[in-house]
């Protein structure tokens, strides 16, 4: 499979996993010639360009967006009109009306459209579906989960002080898909309504948190941004609530981070004892060669990309839930300009069938 990568910071990083996943990284494009450079280092033989739009003339049979957060959208339908399959990065658009349209051109391409939303993927989350759907929670009430990264407020304001930087200029309800995407995942429930806070009022771009009602009646409590006691599970933490039992990964350091506690409690149990357990996740290898935790949701992502273009499988997350995750930033955004109120979800569940 021929594949073109878009922005080369993030993207690099997928490229490398992409070739070592047995995709044929054969162009890419970035605006800085820095990275570019660094390009032609880590990818030897790959073409180079400064604009996205001459890689629509590659022939490639799939891409990988990982320019500005708030910009990939248009990119995306660009190379699906060319019949391309689009890997895209987070977010997936930045309002509803061009939610629709991305919709839109996915249903008119012969090509598909993934999320690329690791999170979904990583190894507690995977632990937590599993035991989601062995039915040992039982129906989902509350749902909450951490995107969070504990650093110094000088590093925060390098990061989101500018505001010629897609870090600087989105609002910041808006990085919300590393939290909703494992949310909408574990509970197969679409968002509904959004109420908005930020964490601080002395600091309100650094943090905010997020409740979010579903459509099939359980709550959401979303935390992200900057705040101290980053998890180390790639800074993410879940944690699920269901009408037998309670199920969450480890507010724990280092490795314990990507177990997950189970704990029932005797009422429900046949011998009538509490049972409180940390699990581990399984390992994931590449050939002979085991896949840090932190890589692991990537490889099965791009991995998932490869298998939707080479044998038909369907997107691991396809282009609504990506939309919906998305959309549920944009009105949280609302929310805080308008006091915290509640603020519909577009709906974008679409048919049955298309998850
Ligand atoms: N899933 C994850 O774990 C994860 C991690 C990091 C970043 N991301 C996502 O990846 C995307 C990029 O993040 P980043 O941290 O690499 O951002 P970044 O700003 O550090 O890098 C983006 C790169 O894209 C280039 N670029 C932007 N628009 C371009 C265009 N139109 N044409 C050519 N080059 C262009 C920029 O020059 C820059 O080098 C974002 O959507 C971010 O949310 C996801």
């Amino acid at each position: 499979m021929r594949v073109g990568v878009v922005g080369l910071r993030m993207g690099l990083h997928l490229a490398s996993w992409s070739r070592r996943v047995g995709l044929d990284v054969v162009a890419a494009c970035d605006r800085d010639p820095e990275r570019r450079a660094e390009a032609q280092a880590r990818l030897p033989g790959v073409v180079l360009t400064d604009h996205w739009r001459d890689l629509l003339d590659r022939r490639l049979d799939g891409v990988i967006l990982a320019n500005d957060f708030d910009a990939h959208a248009p990119l995306a339908m660009a190379f699906l009109e060319r019949g391309v399959h689009v890997l895209s990065e987070s977010a997936a658009c930045v309002s509803e009306n061009e939610g629709r349209r991305l919709v839109d051109a996915v249903e008119r391409s012969d090509a598909t459209y993934s999320f690329a939303e690791n999170y979904v993927l990583h190894p507690h989350v995977r632990l937590l579906r599993r035991v989601v759907e062995a039915g040992e929670v039982g129906r989902i009430s509350l749902i909450e989960a951490d995107y969070l990264h504990g650093m110094a407020p000088e590093t925060v304001d390098a990061l989101i002080g500018d505001p010629a930087h897609w870090r600087g200029r989105i609002a910041p309800t808006a990085y919300c898909t590393h939290t909703l995407s494992p949310v909408l995942a574990l509970t197969g429930e679409w968002p509904v309504e959004v109420s908005a806070f930020v964490a601080d009022e002395a600091d309100p771009r650094s943090a905010v948190v997020m409740v979010v009602r579903l459509s099939g009646g359980a709550l959401a409590v979303t935390r992200h941004g900057f705040l101290q006691g980053e998890p180390d599970s790639h800074w993410s933490w879940v944690s699920v609530r269901g009408s037998r039992a309670m199920a969450e990964s480890v507010r724990g350091p280092g490795e314990r981070a990507w177990s997950v506690r189970v704990r029932s409690e005797g009422w429900t149990t046949a011998d009538r004892r509490t049972r409180d357990e940390e699990r581990v996740p399984p390992t994931l290898a590449l050939g002979h060669d085991g896949v840090e935790r932190s890589a692991e949701g990537t490889v099965l992502l791009l991995q998932g990309f490869r298998a939707t273009m080479e044998r038909g499988e369907p997107a691991l997350i396809p282009v609504r839930p990506a939309v919906a995750a998305s959309l549920v930033g944009v009105a949280g955004a609302r929310s805080l300009r308008n006091g915290s109120r509640p603020e519909p979800v577009p709906d974008f569940a679409g048919p049955a069938a298309e998850g």
